[in-house]
């Protein structure tokens, strides 16, 4: 791993010293994997899913008892892309020039693999090709079939898992579920912030993948445990913030990962041997002002109605009855039936999501900054 500037890491892992907590989390990955559980990772965006599967990873390997394999899926639109991710990632794994990697590559000749690496990351990436639709399922079993036969068991965590149902293909949930069912040398993790459809994907009778892992959804990092975190990556560079400017960071950012590191990122490349309020406040503004032409690009994209409604909850916080009377006639949203279309449609656009505790569902944006950013603006109602 490469020299790292600013602990406050806005991408990638970079190893435990840079990742706050998540003891919990991370243990219970850990006993599933050792007991053959597969699992379902949910949590909104940017909460850091693919960094608790890279924790994960981290540590399984320096354990050296399981072989780990990472694909992330969000790019991908077809099965046949699918299968040539696995593969690369496969290779990663096992490169070309050790024994193992020759017999995987082996295995791959009848589908005409092109091979080739990555110019910045130098990561493998195989293009397999198929003669017929048939054969992409022929090859996601080979390959499945390979890392079935390995000495280790293996951990598979296919990341942004709830792309496969937009797939052309019909058939990938319940083809995946067939070929994995029998190999209890693999386990998975399944990952995705498309809650729903998760949701559906792994608790509704109907679907293959039915109550067939164990769900595990990954919250906000608590107070305590980001502040230390926060507060020890300054002192290690002997440099100091101070308790109140800590607080406000946690609560600006509502702990939502990404948004907490982004601001801490940017304290951290400031000048300063000692953060105040001040300064945070200021570094704060200043993001918002960075982002704004993108928020006002994202006003052109949606209705006016998805906008104000965006604006409306922002301002609120979070809004348990979006379409009460009084909600309603507060920000000049319309009809309870228009709310609830936009309701649908930010939330597929990912931009709301929603809260569901036993008694309540809480509508909340997805995006910290640019809630934020709404909440100062005004509209006439
Ligand atoms: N425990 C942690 N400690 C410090 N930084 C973290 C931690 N977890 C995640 N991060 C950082 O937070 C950001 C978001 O994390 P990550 O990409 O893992 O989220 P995600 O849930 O996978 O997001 P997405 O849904 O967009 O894929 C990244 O910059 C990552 O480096
Ligand atoms: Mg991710």
């Amino acid at each position: 791993m490469g020299k790292v500037e600013n602990p406050f890491l806005l991408k990638g892992y970079a190893g435990p010293g840079y990742f706050c907590d998540r003891q919990e989390e991370t243990a219970l990955l850990e006993r599933h994997m050792r007991h053959g559980q597969d699992v379902t990772l949910l949590s909104i965006r940017r909460m850091g899913k693919t960094g608790l599967i890279q924790h994960l990873f981290y540590r399984l390997n320096r354990k050296k008892e399981f072989t780990c394999i990472y694909v992330d899926l969000y790019a991908s639109q077809s099965l046949q892309e699918l299968v040539n991710l696995l593969a690369g990632a496969i290779l990663q794994v096992f490169p070309e020039k050790q024994s193992l990697g020759k017999k995987f590559l082996n295995l791959l000749k009848g589908f005409n693999p092109v091979i080739s690496y990555d110019m910045l990351t130098g990561a493998p990436e195989v293009s397999l090709t198929f003669n017929r639709p048939q054969q992409q399922e022929y090859s996601l079993r080979d390959l499945l079939f390979f890392l079935n036969e390995q000495p280790k068991p293996v951990v598979v965590a296919l990341d942004e898992f709830q792309q496969i149902v937009s797939y052309p293909e019909k058939n990938v949930e319940a083809l995946l579920r067939t070929l994995i069912q029998p190999l209890g040398n693999l386990r998975f993790i399944f990952s995705g912030s498309r809650r729903h459809v998760l949701q559906q994907m792994f608790s509704s009778a109907r679907r293959p993948f039915f109550a067939s892992t164990s769900p595990l959804h990954l919250g906000p990092i608590p107070d305590k445990a980001y502040s230390t975190f926060i507060k020890k990556m300054f002192s290690k560079h002997e440099r100091q913030i101070r308790d109140e400017a800590v607080e406000f960071v946690l609560d600006w950012t509502c702990r939502h990962t990404y948004y907490t590191q982004a601001v801490c990122n940017r304290l951290f490349s400031l000048p300063l041997s000692e953060i105040n309020l001040a300064d945070v406040r200021q570094a704060c503004y200043g993001l918002l002002l960075e982002y704004e032409d993108t928020y006002l690009q994202y006003r052109n994209l949606l209705t006016k109605g998805q906008w104000r409604l965006l604006w409306a909850i922002a301002s609120e916080h979070t809004v348990t009855q979006p379409t009460a009377g009084s909600f309603l006639r507060q920000y000049g949203l319309g009809s309870p039936a228009s709310v609830k279309r936009s309701l649908q449609a930010l939330e597929e656009k990912e931009m709301l999501y929603r809260e569901v505790t036993s008694d309540t569902t809480a509508y909340r944006l997805t995006d910290c900054f640019l809630a934020r950013w709404l909440e100062h603006i005004r509209m006439p109602v």
